[in-house]
């Protein structure tokens, strides 16, 4: 389909009688391009994050109350080197209790930024994060327990990319708002006048919080994007609090090159990622194969504008172009696929010398909806836990030895989960009981568990003490705020 022909469509599509909180754009805007703050080249003051509370509009015309960093919503997209140390000041001017959690980084449990570093109103925090991992999309959010659905629904999120020598040299795409773009992927209600709603329900609990609108960077779907001939590379996050996104191309394969904690060992050709919260893929699309081309999204379930939209794209089911690529005839990145990225060890699960289990729970007991309140969860009136327990800010429930190699099993009572652990990357062995898709296979530090075991391998390398202690979780946040989350301490 050519531009004109998507505009005749979606300004049809639009005047569809719609459930009244759906808000497609009529004309796709331009993709907003997040500012970078780049400190590959060196260091030399505190890299500071400013938490603010702003307003910002999405594509409604009406001005959303919104938190961001740096900027009015969201946060920037950060770049640093393997082998820096990375000093930031982190000012808290939201006017509420916050944290902040560095989603994906190798770093001791005391600088991690999860429930037990809170910074009051008003407060700095100033942690100096040591990055010896290799290059690999990392992401950053609020983790204040009870909090952290609404904070990091609101705006409190971010970008934080390592690069290594590597990376920095490799054969790809890199010039970033040219051929490189970062696509930060959520899910919004809007309310009749516009403005960006989040409720709190029994449902929500249940389900986790999902929106009926897709936004890209902060602007609603579709946007669209002028790129030159040849490889253009994407890197994408699904930061919504609940929703797992089908992700596909409109003309041809997906190219995937990396997951959540690097590099895949060679690039993966698929249909279609399935992506959960929490999750990073980074792909190439050639442009020199059709001249215009678009990133296809798909929620999954029949809701209401997307399913129409779905329909009228043709894009299969409930897929909606989401960011629209438009072919210039000026020539970009002309080199090849690539053909080995990385070199990963073998995912050896005799290396594993501990073997832990987790039972996600969902509730429906009265128990554990009663431990969920005493020990400060939010939920409503239910109640999650994993193995029977509700999180428990002064609770310990795992130890593990520093340097060890283990298997954590995770499987769940009910519905599909993004499974997370801090302070690591991991290789998964089995995902619900099966293998794991080709472009998972390579380091990840978030796997899909439903009723059936999934497996990974994991080495804990970096120490977290009884005071600040890593944590595990489900990654739909009104999972966690509602307990589904324990603590471990790596000794
Ligand atoms: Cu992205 Cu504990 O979180
Ligand atoms: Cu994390
Ligand atoms: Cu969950």
């Amino acid at each position: 389909m050519n531009r004109r022909e998507f505009l005749a469509a979606a300004s049809s599509a639009a005047m569809l009688p719609l459930s009244g909180t759906a808000w497609a754009q009529a004309s796709p805007r331009p993709l907003p391009i997040i500012p970078t703050t780049d400190v590959t080249d060196g260091i030399d003051s505190r890299i500071r994050l400013d938490l603010r509370s702003d307003t910002h509009d999405f594509g409604t015309g009406a001005r959303s109350a919104t938190f961001g960093i740096n900027n009015p919503y969201l946060g920037p997209v950060l770049r640093a080197k393997q082998g820096q140390t990375l000093p930031f000041e982190v000012t808290n001017r939201t006017g509420e209790v916050t944290t902040l959690h560095w989603h994906g980084l190798h770093i001791p449990g005391d600088v991690d930024g999860g429930p037990h570093q809170e910074i009051e109103p008003e407060q700095a925090w100033s942690p100096d994060l040591p990055i010896t991992q290799a290059a690999s999309m990392n992401w950053f959010h609020s983790h204040m327990h009870g909090k952290t659905a609404q904070q990091t629904y609101t705006g409190l999120a971010g970008v934080l990319l390592i690069e290594d020598d590597a990376s920095l040299s490799a054969d790809l795409p890199s010039k970033y708002g040219a051929d490189d773009f970062m696509l930060i992927l959520q899910d919004k209600i809007f309310n009749s006048s516009g403005q960006m709603d989040y409720v709190l329900t029994g449902e929500v609990f249940e389900e986790g919080f999902t929106g009926d609108t897709l936004v890209l960077n902060g602007a609603i779907a579709p946007v669209t994007q002028s790129v030159p001939q040849g490889l253009v590379r994407l890197r994408i996050l699904n930061a919504c609090n609940a929703r797992f996104l089908t992700l596909s191309l409109q003309t041809g394969p997906l190219t995937v090159i990396a997951s959540d904690g690097g590099f895949l060992a060679s690039a993966v050709q698929t249909d279609s990622i399935l992506m959960s919260p929490g999750e990073r893929y980074e792909v190439l699309i050639d442009t020199r194969a059709a001249d215009t081309n678009a990133l296809m999204v798909s929620f999954g379930e029949d809701e209401g504008l997307l399913g129409i939209l779905g329909s009228v794209f043709g894009g299969g089911g409930t897929s909606i172009p989401a960011l629209i690529l438009n072919r210039r005839a000026e020539v970009g990145f002309t080199g090849s696929l690539p053909d080995r990225l990385a070199i990963l060890p073998p995912a050896n699960p005799n290396s594993a010398t501990v073997t832990r289990s987790f039972q996600l729970n969902m509730g429906g007991s009265e128990e554990l909806a009663t431990l969920a309140a005493l020990w400060g969860n939010v939920c409503g009136d239910g109640g999650m836990g994993i193995n029977g327990q509700p999180m428990n800010m002064d609770r310990i429930d795992e130890r593990v030895r520093k340097g060890d190699t283990e298997i954590w099993r995770i499987a769940s009572d009910d519905q599909l989960h993004p499974f997370h652990i801090h302070g690591c990357s991991f290789r998964i062995l089995t995902q619900n009981s099966a293998e794991p898709p080709a472009y998972a296979q390579g380091w990840k530090d978030m796997v899909h568990v439903e009723n059936e075991w999934s497996e990974v391998l994991v080495r804990f390398d970096h120490p977290a003490t009884d005071n600040a202690p890593y944590m595990y979780h489900c990654h739909i946040l009104e999972h966690e705020d509602c307990g589904m989350m324990g603590q471990f301490t790596v000794g």
